[in-house]
This record gives structure tokens, sequence and C-alpha cells, in this order.
């Protein structure tokens, strides 16, 4: 068995995934969203306050269930990058200690392809060649991935992140940390109602030929937009307000990326090796609005598309177990004395 870690962010979260058959044996994670609301997003001082007192219990728990006995574990994952350093060390510092004092080898995972194996959980074979929509709270990628070695980036984000653009306009209409799920809520209720979309905010990027993403200047109209109804003396606290705001909010932001991936699909077109299989990854994946729309792109193009079970988008230790099998079976660890954490991927692909 391979016992992973992770602690990128604001999740502390240890599984366990059995060697032969991929099988996720244990898995447990406590999320610190509660703690970082009232601040309105992740304090990484904090946050590595709580990782080094959370992940013992749950490391308490693993070896409860494995009998209190970790005889079985023949190696130790864990995330180093990209993340949060002060974050990232906590389970760093606990998954040397657990390498060393079981002298089993250390594997070092990248956050990233740790999403991109979200999908494969449970399962023995990954599916390649495979692109790869990442939508997370740091990240807006789209990812080529030949293979579960090779995998490069083709589009990011020029600025803010899909997940943060969430975050951010959730701040502004004075709700709570993380800005995603309350947001799409919101969103839905007005849908609900069955009103006309009133107009919406700008496309970002909606002239250039260029495959990329942007979301600051989204968020920026919204703000502006919440100033301008300020002024105009209206209430932005209701339900009704915020329904709208977020609707309008949500609508562009997917719509802008389906415009992107539109463009992807197309010069794939002319490509004679186009990939077949595209994903939706990251925790901002569990976007159901999202999920729908890039759903139906998809099929008018004829890819096939894979999702995570809703449970595995956002951070948990099982993604980061199931792309360490790859590691393991291939030998390749890390060195226990020189392993460092890294807040950003190293040469910002996948190559690692
Ligand atoms: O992957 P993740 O758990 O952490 C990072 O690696 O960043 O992603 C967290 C991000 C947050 O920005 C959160 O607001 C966003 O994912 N998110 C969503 C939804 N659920 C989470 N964004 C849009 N719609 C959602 N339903
Ligand atoms: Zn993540």
């Amino acid at each position: 068995m391979i016992l992973s870690i992770e602690s990128s962010c604001d999740d502390s979260s240890i599984a366990i995934t059995e060697i032969s058959t991929a099988k996720l044996l244990f898995h447990r994670k406590i999320s610190q969203e509660s703690i970082h609301s009232s601040y309105g997003g992740v304090v990484p001082e904090i946050a590595s306050r709580l990782h080094a007192q959370e992940l013992p219990k749950i490391l308490y728990e693993a070896k409860n269930f494995l009998n209190n006995s970790f005889s079985s574990i023949k190696a130790i994952a864990v995330t180093t990058e990209p993340g949060l350093n002060i974050t990232l060390i906590e389970g760093l510092a606990m998954a040397k200690a657990l390498a060393f004092s079981l002298n089993v080898p250390l594997i070092s995972i990248n956050h990233l392809k740790g999403h991109i194996y979200s999908l494969f959980i449970g399962k023995i074979q990954g599916i390649f060649p495979l692109s790869v929509l990442l939508v997370s709270g740091g990240h807006t990628l789209i990812i080529e991935a030949k293979n579960s070695m090779e995998m490069s980036i083709v589009a990011k984000s020029l600025d803010d992140s899909f997940g943060e653009s969430f975050d951010k306009v959730a701040k502004m209409l004075s709700l709570t940390y993380p800005g995603g799920p309350i947001i799409e809520k919101y969103a839905e209720r007005y849908a609900e109602k069955s009103h006309q979309l009133t107009p919406t905010f700008p496309i970002p990027l909606k002239n250039t030929k260029e495959l990329a993403f942007s979301f600051s200047g989204l968020k920026n109209a919204v703000r502006m937009k919440i100033l301008q109804s300020q002024e105009e003396g209206i209430d932005i606290n209701t339900d009704e307000y915020r329904s709208e705001i977020c609707h309008q909010f949500q609508h562009t932001a997917c719509e802008h990326i389906i415009a992107q991936i539109k463009k992807y699909f197309e010069q794939k077109k002319e490509d004679k090796h186009s990939i077949g299989h595209f994903s939706i990854v990251g925790g901002a994946s569990a976007n159901t609005y999202l999920r729908n729309k890039v759903s139906e792109l998809c099929q008018s193009y004829g890819w096939n598309l894979l999702l995570a079970p809703l449970e595995f988008c956002s951070d948990n230790a099982a993604m980061i177990g199931r792309a360490a099998l790859e590691k393991y079976h291939r030998g390749d660890f890390a060195n226990l004395s020189t392993l460092q954490a890294s807040p950003r991927s190293s040469d910002g692909e996948f190559n690692d």
C-alpha cells in the first residue's frame, strides 16, 4: 500500500491506496474552510498551523485502520508543488519522518498532476492521450497529457484563475469563502425563477486568436457594477441582487471557458492526431453549470468527456496516492535529504 499526504492549501488529507489494484482503501480529509471563511480567503500561517494539528490526527486514524501497524505501507507519497510553501512543508515533514522511520521510499507528487489522476482513482489504467481543463483556486489551464510522464500546458490564465475569480466576487458580495459553491447556489436560484438573462458582463478575450484565459477584467467589471448599484441606492445585500450578479458572473466566466475550449477543439480538428478524450479536473470542476456546458460542447465536437466524482474534485490525498502509483511502478523515488517543497511547478511543465 501507498500512504499519501496532501497539504498544499487548506485541506489536510491522508489516503491509503492498494498498489496491486489501485483501490482506495482509506481516505480522510479535514477541510479548514470554515476557519478561513471569516478572513475571506486562506491565511497561510493559520493553514500551516492547522495542518500541524490535523494531519497527525488523521495519521492515527489511518494507523487504526491498519490494525495499528504500518508494516504493509511500501511507500509514502506527498504533494511537494505547487502550493503554499508553509503548508506544503507540513505534509513534507510528516512524509519524510514516515519514510525514514518505516524505511520505505518517498514519492514526490505535483499537485496539478494529482488533480489529473483524480479521474483514475480506483482504476488500474489511466486513459491517455488526454486533454485536460484544470480549474482550481490557483490555476486555469488546458493540459495535453500524452501519457503519465509527458504532459504539457497548452493554455493558461494571463491573470487570475477561474476559482479565484469566484472567491473574489463572493467577497465583493459579502458571501463566504470559498466562493465557488455559494456563487453557484445563488446563480441557480436566479435561473430557477426562469428570469430572462439580463445583459451580462463582456466575455474576456472575445476577439483574440490566442488560446488563453483571463478573469481579472471580468472581476473588475463585477466590482464596477456593484459600485454603480450602490451609488444608485440599490441594496446589494439582498438575495435577489446577489442571485442576479452571481448568475451573470458565472454565465460570463463559463462562456469564456467554453469559447476557449471551442477554439482548442477547432485547432485540434486540423491535427491528424487529434486527441479524443477531454476532462475537467480541479476544485472548480465541481461547478455543475460548467460541467453541463463542457459536456454539450464535447458532444457536438465528438470528444469523450471524463469527469472525476464530485468528492475528488477539491484537494484530497486519494488523487495524490493514485498519481504516486505510476511513480512507484517506475521506481521513481525522491531523495529524503534533498527533496523540497516549492510554491511553483518545476518549469511550469509536468515532466518531473
Ligand atoms: O482544487 P482546489 O480544491 O484547490 C486548489 O488547488 O486551488 O480548488 C479550490 C477552488 C476555490 O477557488 C473554489 O472557490 C473553487 O475551487 N470552487 C468552485 C466550485 N467549487 C469550488 N468554483 C466554481 N464553482 C464551484 N462549484
Ligand atoms: Zn487543488
